[in-house]
């Protein structure tokens, strides 16, 4: 039906609008508490929304930057395996990217403002890829450490509550399942050879365990809005908690590698069942996430210089696509 009377004084679209959104969160409060998906076409308060496109864009975001420290390192593999390997994994942190991309386009926000957000410094992404990347020990430790955190923080992301971050979730997890690995593998590598290149692989765990451990953000004391993401059922598993296990889990894995962990204070609790460890250096990941890393001027240069140079494909391509579209336009007509 349609009627005039919609705008009938004593019946404001305003009311309507405030009753609908009442009914509305209702729903979506209930999906929440079934523990049901949010889709794109579905209802959902602003704030989840934004909070959302905040959380899958500096994951995209993270992506794309991680690829930057390790393509250092394509150039100067020691083989033509490890060279393979390394590709193909940089590559998979840029298909990461566009998928996670694409999901936040989902929420009605568009790439060019992620990627402008990004560029102009005004987008956050995670701190560990302002690190410097000095030698080929590094790169094993980024995927043995680095790729490792980031399963254990995106693995309960899996579970997420809005479907398309939720699945594109799924497959970035069983391909960083194959960055960690492939990392452990150099390393194991590396340990079996010659005592100079095990000193290089003690010197990058010495160098990146710290960093990784802030990878999973600040102490839940310190968290400002967790408690809210875990009650929308978008994060599931604390700060703390999720750093908890992937100290319990590591600490296994460094044993088999026959590396230390640098870290004195790092001891089995028998009371507590987990291993404890020293507290982190949070000044370091405030200056660092604020744009006073070691390479983060660095990084941002290179990314905006990537975009800048490749903005001839992304011409070609849309030209392309005219005369595609112009010719199928042509061929209807005839
Ligand atoms: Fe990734
Ligand atoms: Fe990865």
């Amino acid at each position: 039906m349609y009627t005039q009377s919609l705008d009938l004084p004593g019946n404001p679209a305003s009311v309507t609008a405030a009753g609908d959104d009442a009914s509305r969160q209702a729903a979506f409060d209930a999906r929440m508490a079934a523990d049901n998906k949010i889709e794109p076409q579905d209802w959902m308060p602003q704030a989840y929304r934004k909070t959302l496109v905040r959380q899958i864009s500096q994951h995209a975001h993270s992506e794309i930057v991680g690829m930057l420290p390790e393509g250092n390192w394509i150039s100067r593999a020691p083989s033509l395996k490890r060279k393979a390997i390394l590709l193909a994994k940089v590559q998979d942190e840029g298909g990461h990217g566009l998928y996670l991309y694409s999901a936040a386009e989902t929420l009605n926000t568009s790439r060019d403002e992620m990627v402008d957000a990004l560029h102009t410094g005004r987008a956050k992404y995670s701190s560990i890829f302002n690190y410097p990347t000095l030698t080929w020990a590094d790169v094993g430790v980024i995927g043995w450490l680095v790729d490792g955190a980031a399963i254990m923080n995106q693995i309960p992301l899996c579970r997420c509550s809005y479907g398309p971050y939720a699945r594109a979730m799924i497959r970035i997890c069983k391909e960083e399942s194959f960055h960690q690995r492939q990392g452990f593998d150099a390393l194991l590598a590396m340990m079996r050879g010659t005592d100079a290149q095990r000193e290089m692989v003690q010197d990058a765990v010495d160098r990146w365990w710290f960093p990784v451990l802030m990878m999973f953000g600040p102490p839940d004391s310190a968290s400002t809005n967790s408690a809210q993401t875990m009650a929308w059922g978008i994060k599931r598993i604390s700060n703390d908690d999720l750093r908890q296990k992937f100290v319990d889990a590591t600490v296994e894995q460094a044993k088999v590698l026959g590396v230390t962990l640098p870290d004195p204070g790092l001891q089995w609790n028998v009371e507590r069942g987990h291993y404890d460890y020293s507290p982190l250096d949070w000044d370091e990941f405030w200056r660092v996430i604020n744009g006073d890393g070691p390479c983060n001027r660095e990084r941002l240069a290179t990314r905006v210089k990537a975009h800048e140079d490749g903005a001839w494909v992304r011409e070609a391509a849309l030209a392309h696509a005219a005369k595609q579209a112009a010719r199928e336009t042509q061929r209807e007509a005839a």
